[in-house]
């Protein structure tokens, strides 16, 4: 299949459909981080080729449910969000000469604003000891089956048992430090929801 990976610099999830056999390129405005079939640059320069599958992972800074409350306090981030969703339309409902199309982001307003997604998935259910619901919106591609359940450690919060997982402090906050790169390595994909995709959406 010719595959393209909308906005990836990573290379995780071209690099699976790679793996497998598929024809893959990865596009965004960055470099690629590792080798590879790579077009630099705004995705709709090659959004309208000729494609068989699309995986999209537009931009949520603006659109994520935990950064929303900043719009009424900080001006001209309303309408960020704004620009945000139109750019995320573009693949949940347009790109429609592709005929397989899979858009990822995390929980946020495009569920309300565009629809609701097909799926919720977690890294913990794909190997990686990592909490961070995913939202999938499909189109002509069966939901992501898990493959490798990965158990929460317990612990006490309030008066209550609750399940975190390795990326978690105990009160369920991110652990990964301030850094430049922090939103780099909080959006890569975990290579094994990669693998998942390739396998499994590759195989249909
Ligand atoms: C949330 S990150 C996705 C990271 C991805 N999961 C990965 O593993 O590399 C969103 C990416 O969209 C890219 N981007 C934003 N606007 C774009 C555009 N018009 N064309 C291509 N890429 C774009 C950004 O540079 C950023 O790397």
């Amino acid at each position: 299949m010719k595959v393209l990976i909308a906005c990836e610099s990573s290379g995780r999830v071209r690099d699976a459909f790679l793996r497998a056999g598929h024809d893959a390129m990865s596009c965004d405005l960055l470099d690629t981080e590792v080798p590879g079939p790579h077009y630099k640059g705004d995705v709709r320069d090659v959004l309208n080729q000729q494609w068989d599958l699309l995986i999209a992972h537009p931009p949520c800074t603006y659109l994520s449910s935990s950064g929303l409350h900043w719009n009424t306090r900080r001006p001209g981030r309303a309408q960020l969000t704004e620009e945000g969703v139109e750019f995320a339309r573009l693949f949940i409902e347009g790109s429609t000469h592709i005929p397989k199309r899979a858009v990822e982001n995390p929980v946020g307003c495009l569920s309300t604003r565009i629809r609701p997604p097909e799926q919720i998935i977690q890294p913990w259910q794909y190997g990686a000891d990592a909490s961070k619901a995913t939202c999938l919106w499909l189109h002509g591609l069966q939901p992501l089956k898990p493959t490798a359940w990965v158990p929460p450690r317990l612990v006490i919060y309030g008066d209550k048992y609750v399940m975190r997982w390795d990326n978690q402090t105990d009160s369920g906050q991110n652990k990964l430090p301030p850094s430049d790169d922090r939103w780099k390595e909080r959006s890569a994909t975990y290579p094994g929801i990669a693998d998942a995709m390739a396998s499994q959406w590759g195989a249909h």
